[in-house]
């Protein structure tokens, strides 16, 4: 009888691993609507390994980037064969059909999550996060309703908080477009490389750019952090934070003065963010109310200053107001920095 039980087990067994033969793990059947399960088949891996990204994914640093709660972030993008992006207004540029973005997000050297967003159509986007186990070899779509705080503290977004930012780019994407790809820091598919390669539908004639400047040297930096920390997510006149008319998005316009040919970049005091928010008062009456006497930038004063106290700060009113809970102490030195060197 026992004989018998451990035969037939060991026939499943066989069994098993015939059908597994049959129908590989890495058989990936594109779905119509809405995105793969399995992160290896999202086309950024080769050879359901990690640490090796297809020959197809260009890998790219904006030259500012957002805070992540200290999280190293590594950035792919996928355009498809012979295609290019419509770069005829370099300030909303946009992506042909089937473009894919991928960022895969470290804690402690470990990997965490691979954020996705894929153009599926003229006008649909889908997104989502693959979430990786412990021993880091699958990781599979988040569909938690709520996001999922790691004991590291750290947050993996759930996915209706990806439009809240991305919103804000002129075809979701954020990171991807001309200020960002064209600044110093910039790495791998940069403005220039993306050019060189012809993937631009309009290339401006020149492809780097510095971000303004003034005398004393600290406006660069934290124009560059409210850049991509506030102004490319929400506040700018295509973010959800637009009511407010507080702008901290550079426009390329800004950068590049007559839009494409790169003179010198705008002075500081010419650009959205100066004008909105140097003695500027906040539009939010509860703001006003919890912040007594601060305005937007009170120059000389960075603990009378919104955009830096929001942005020192977690919990109520805390800026940006979703999946962060560690408040980054570089780029709002940098902030407090420039705010006490403007003159009062
Ligand atoms: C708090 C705002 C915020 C949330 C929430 C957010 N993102 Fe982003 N994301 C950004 C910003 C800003 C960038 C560009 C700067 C960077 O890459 O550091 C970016 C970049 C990306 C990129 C690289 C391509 C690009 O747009 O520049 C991908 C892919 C991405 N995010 C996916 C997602 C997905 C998927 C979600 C939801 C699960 C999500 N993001 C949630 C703000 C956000």
């Amino acid at each position: 009888m026992r004989r018998l039980t451990i035969a037939v087990l060991v026939a499943t067994m066989v069994d098993l691993s015939c059908s597994s033969k049959a129908a590989p793990a890495d058989a990936c059947v594109e779905p119509e609507t809405g995105l793969p399960t399995d992160v290896f088949c999202t086309g950024l891996y080769a050879n359901h390994d990690p640490t090796q990204h297809s020959a197809d994914a260009l890998a790219y640093t904006p030259g500012v980037v957002l805070w992540s709660d200290g999280a190293e972030k590594h950035r792919y993008l996928y355009l498809p064969p012979s295609s290019t992006i419509d770069t005829s207004n370099l300030d909303a540029w946009k992506f042909p059909v089937g473009t894919k973005a991928w960022k895969e997000f470290r804690v402690d050297g470990v990997l965490v999550e691979t954020r996705l967003f894929w153009k599926r159509s003229e006008t649909a986007w889908d997104s989502g996060t693959y979430v990786w186990d412990a021993a880091g070899t699958t990781a599979t779509l988040n569909t938690d309703p709520k996001g999922i705080v790691l004991p590291s503290g750290y947050e993996i977004p759930k996915q209706k908080d990806c439009d809240k930012c991305h919103h804000g780019g002129s075809d979701r994407l954020l990171g991807v477009e001309a200020v960002a790809l064209a600044l110093p820091a910039a790495e791998g598919a940069t403005l220039t490389a993306l050019a060189q390669r012809g993937l631009l539908s309009k290339p401006p004639a020149t492809t780097t750019v510095a971000l303004p400047e003034e005398a004393s040297g600290k406006a660069g930096a934290a124009l560059g952090y409210l850049h991509a920390n506030c102004g490319m997510p929400c506040h700018s006149s295509r973010g959800l934070g637009d009511e407010t008319k507080l702008v901290l998005r550079l426009r390329a316009g800004e950068l590049w003065p007559d839009g494409s040919s790169g003179a010198a970049a705008s002075a500081v005091s010419m650009t959205d963010t100066f004008k909105s928010t140097v003695n500027q008062d906040p539009t939010t009456a509860a703001v006003a109310q919890a912040f007594p006497g601060a305005h937007r930038i009170t120059p000389g004063a960075h603990d009378k200053s919104l955009v830096w106290l929001v942005s020192h700060l977690r919990g109520n009113y805390q800026m940006p107001p979703l999946v962060s809970h560690r408040i980054d102490d570089v780029g709002t030195q940098q902030l407090a920095d420039w705010i006490d060197a403007l003159p009062k």
